[in-house]
């Protein structure tokens, strides 16, 4: 199956599940930006802001996604949803050929409809190895 991975991140923790789901079903790892500063207290306020007021964003990928049978998408949790670059991403990616993975620090995505499979990676849990390791048996299996 041709997979890819694709990821969004401001503080490396997506990046970081994305790394590992990546290596360990041999795919391809795409990072999305969006070109916006979201650094420090003051990203992090206009970070909230943005997602709060759905306000959009342009994203760009860091290399094309052609050719795909099914995509794994990992995003931070912002504001109870995906980041605005994920959001943009779906505007123009399918969410039903998508695994979506969120990573959080204590609660979950709210909007969990259309998706392949949804998997939350709560920090708060200390268990993101052995939920990585779930979701990629699965993607395996299919
Ligand atoms: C603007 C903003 C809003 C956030 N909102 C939530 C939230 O609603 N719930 C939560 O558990 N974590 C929230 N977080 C924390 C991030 O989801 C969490 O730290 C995530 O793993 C960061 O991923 P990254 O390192 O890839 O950027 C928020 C972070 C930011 C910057």
């Amino acid at each position: 199956m041709n997979l890819k991975v694709v990821y969004f991140t401001r503080t490396g923790n997506s990046k970081r599940v994305a790394e590992k789901i990546a290596s360990k079903l041999n795919a391809d790892l795409i990072q999305i930006s969006d070109h916006h500063n979201w650094k420090g207290l003051i990203g992090y306020i206009r970070a909230g802001f943005y997602s709060t007021v759905d306000k959009k964003v342009k994203m760009t990928l860091s290399q094309p996604i052609e050719s795909y049978d099914e995509l794994i998408v990992v995003s931070p949790l912002w504001a109870g949803g995906a980041a605005p670059a994920i959001r943009a991403f779906f505007k123009m990616f399918p969410k039903n050929k998508s695994h979506l993975v969120i990573t959080s620090i204590g609660s979950t995505i709210k909007d969990r409809i259309g998706y392949l499979s949804l998997t939350d990676i709560v920090q708060r849990e200390h268990r993101e190895d052995e939920v990585i390791d779930t979701l990629v048996s699965k993607i395996k299996e299919i």
